[in-house]
Parts: structure tokens; sequence; C-alpha cells
């Protein structure tokens, strides 16, 4: 048999396969060049950006739970322009596409930050964070009803023909409207989930163990619940998903494939193994070979109910 044909595509964006690490799991890829090939994975997707440098929450910002990880670090990032003059220029000889995860307080920060990226070459995508459980402004204000989805994503399509990823969040009753309300707004794609709002007490001390007293949940605790939402966002919608939520093997990661999803994220699964994308990669050439399937594309949707 020839060898399986992994290639997918996002909007304008041709992946050599569909696994990426998820944003804020992965650094701004630098960070893992000694660990992993960035020449081999399907995209390189970065640590939540916004127009200014920003510090985040304060500490303790992580708490480990049963099979999943609680983190409030609350977007500490670098800022747009010293992604693009500092990291940008070393990322680019991977060949990898890349694409940058934006955050913002306000829609003029989210419109700011993508006319700032449409400008700069290097960059293919834009995926918008409208789900960060762990910000006191914007971000999942915007995720969590499809009016102000919906207005917020026309907005950033007007400013840019990169390719346009939306980034939903689980914190709501349906993912089906606001899935809708993404593609009507013009996405590309959506991406699916981020972190589920949770909590962990230290009873010694009758206190939160985040100092933002919530945070977000990952890691394979929230598998069953990403995998049902990326079932129900596909049933509606007609632009790519990508799958996200506890993915730590290539058995996780075929499960979103064939629910629909056309690509997927790998996030906490990075700190468990920094090169778990490769070898999630070479763990579906495998099943593909096995189960003489020509395209990774011939799986998507492939379900049988
Ligand atoms: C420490 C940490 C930081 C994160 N930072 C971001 C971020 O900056 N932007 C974003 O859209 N998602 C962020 N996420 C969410 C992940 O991209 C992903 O959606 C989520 O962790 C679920 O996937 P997983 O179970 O594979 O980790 C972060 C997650 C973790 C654990």
């Amino acid at each position: 048999m020839i060898k399986p044909d992994l290639k997918v595509k996002i909007g304008n964006i041709h992946l050599k396969n569909p696994v990426m690490p998820a944003s804020g799991t992965f650094g701004y890829g630098l960070e893992y060049e000694d660990e992993t090939d960035l020449a081999k994975i399907g995209a390189i997707i970065v640590k939540g950006l916004s127009l200014q440098p920003s510090k985040g929450n304060p500490s303790p910002r992580i708490a480990e739970t049963p099979a999943g990880l609680l983190n409030a670090v609350g977007l500490e990032n670098i800022g747009i322009d010293n992604f693009i003059d500092l990291k940008l220029p070393k990322l680019k000889k991977y060949k990898t596409p890349i694409i940058t995860n934006i955050y913002g307080k306000t829609e003029d920060e989210y419109i700011n930050l993508t006319k700032k990226i449409d400008k700069t070459e290097g960059i293919e995508g834009i995926e918008v964070n409208i789900s960060c459980p762990n910000v006191k402004k914007g971000g999942l204000a915007f995720g969590t009803s499809p009016e102000t989805c919906l207005e917020l994503v026309k907005k950033i399509r007007q400013e840019t023909d990169k390719t346009l990823i939306v980034k939903l969040s689980p914190n709501v009753t349906d993912i089906r409207p606001i899935a809708l309300a993404a593609q009507k707004g013009g996405a590309d794609a959506v991406s699916l989930i981020n972190t589920i709002t949770g909590m962990v007490i230290d009873i010694k001390k009758r206190k939160p163990v985040l100092a933002n007293i919530t945070g977000g949940l990952s890691g394979p605790a929230i598998r069953p619940v990403a995998l049902r939402m990326v079932y129900e966002a596909c049933s509606v919608i007609d632009i790519p998903a990508i799958g996200i939520g506890g993915i730590v093997s290539y058995e996780d990661a075929l499960s979103f494939i064939i629910a629909g999803a056309s690509a997927v994220q790998v996030g906490t699964g990075n700190f468990i193994n920094p090169k778990i994308c490769e070898k999630i990669i070479k763990g579906i050439l495998s099943y593909m070979k096995k189960y003489k399937i020509k395209s990774i594309n011939n799986l998507r949707g492939s379900l049988v109910a």
C-alpha cells in the first residue's frame, strides 16, 4: 500500500498532517525545538497573544486534578509586537504553518491584533480565543452567546483574508448555535474545546488552591465532554472543526476525527511528553495502513451511528 495521505486543509492553510499543539501548552514553539521536530507537526499554534505584554494572574496558577490539570494562567504573554520581532523570524525556518492565537479585552483589541497579523508575512492563520475562563474582561464574554460571537467574528473577518479559526468555549448550555454564529460571521473553521471551568479546595486551609479561585480544567478528564461537543458542532456546521480536549494518544485523536473533526490539537499532553504530537502522527499512520485508509479525509465524520 502507498503511504496514507495525512494532508488536510483548514481555510487556506495546507497542513501536512492533522495534528498540532494547542495554544498555551507549547509556548511560542521555540521552547520545544530541542524536544520535537517542529517541521513534522501539522501547524504551530502559539500562546494567546494580546496587544500589550501581560503578566497573567497571580500564583498559584496550576493545580493537578485526577486525570487533568486546573490552570488559571490568565493569558500571560509577551505581546504581539515582541512575538513578531523576536519569535516569528526563528519559527519560519521550519516551514510549518504558524497560527497565532489572539485574545482581547475589548472588540477593538481583537480588531487591532487582527490588523497587525494581517500585515505580517509568515503568519498563516489566526485563532481567536473567545473562550478563556481565566480572565476578568473580554474572552469568554464573547464566546457564550451567539449574538456577541457573530458580531465579533464579523468585525474580525472584515480585517483579514488570512485563515480565521474561532476557538469555542465548552462553558455553555448548547455549543451548536455558537458554532453556527462563528460560521455565519465568516470563520473558516472552529476549534473546540477550551478548558472547562473548575475549582479545587485545600481543606486544611479552607482556601481555594488557585489564587484566582477558579481555573480551567484540561487533560484526559475532559475528553468525553470535548468529543460530545465536537460531534454536536459538526452536526450543524459546514466549515471544518478542530477537535481539542484530553487528546494523549492516536486513538483519542482518531475518535475526534471520526466524530467529524478535520484536525486535532494536543494541549496538556505536551506536558506529559513533549514529542506527543509526533507520536500521535505515527500512530494515525499505522492505523491507516492497517485498515487500508488512503486519506485521513475519508475517516472524517465516518461514525457509524
Ligand atoms: C496552561 C494552559 C494554558 C493555556 N493557554 C491558552 C491560551 O493562551 N489560549 C487558548 O486559546 N487556550 C489556552 N489553553 C487551552 C488549550 O489550548 C486547550 O484548549 C485545553 O487545554 C484543552 O485541551 P487539552 O485537554 O488537550 O489540554 C491553555 C491550557 C493550558 C493547560
